[in-house]
């Protein structure tokens, strides 16, 4: 099990000034910020950040919302980092997600959902290294 996940907090709840309330959050959980950036994504990163997605018919509007403004990137370190920032985030539709829960508190619906967190070790070397160069990384 890997130490260090991918983060991004969504043009949704970037927009909506909630940056410092999500970082707070991320700090106070026990998360350890080893990688900080704000980016406006490309539509050519967008499309390749979520090209496992590219079939799927709210692949377009994922595309479209992703690149609307700007995001927040992370990279985290903590024991078992994937499953905790996930737990963090909770589920993927905001509609869904438990008061306490970054979705939840943070997000709309099932597009907007105010955060992304890797979904496994490898995936969570790949986003980082998409996002971070090495000396990038603290
Ligand atoms: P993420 O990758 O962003 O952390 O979210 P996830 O693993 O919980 O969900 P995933 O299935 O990977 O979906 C990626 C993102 O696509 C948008 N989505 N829209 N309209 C829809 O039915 C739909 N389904 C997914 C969400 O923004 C989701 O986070
Ligand atoms: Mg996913």
């Amino acid at each position: 099990m890997s130490n260090l996940t991918f983060a991004m907090i969504k043009p949704d709840a970037v927009g909506a000034g909630k940056t410092g309330h999500i970082i707070q959050r991320i700090i106070d959980n026990g998360f350890k910020i080893r990688g900080l950036r704000l980016l406006h994504m490309s539509r050519r990163e967008a499309e390749g950040f979520y090209a496992v997605h590219k079939e799927r018919g709210f692949f377009g509007e994922l595309v479209e919302f992703m690149t609307s403004g700007p995001t927040v990137v992370l990279a985290l370190e903590k024991e078992n980092a994937v499953k905790a920032w996930r737990d963090l985030m909770g589920p993927t539709n905001s509609k869904e997600a438990p008061q306490g829960t970054i979705r939840g508190d943070f997000g709309t619906d099932i597009g907007c959902n105010a955060a992304h967190g890797s979904d496994s070790d490898e995936n969570a070397a790949i986003e980082v290294a998409f996002f971070f160069s090495k000396s990038e990384l603290v």
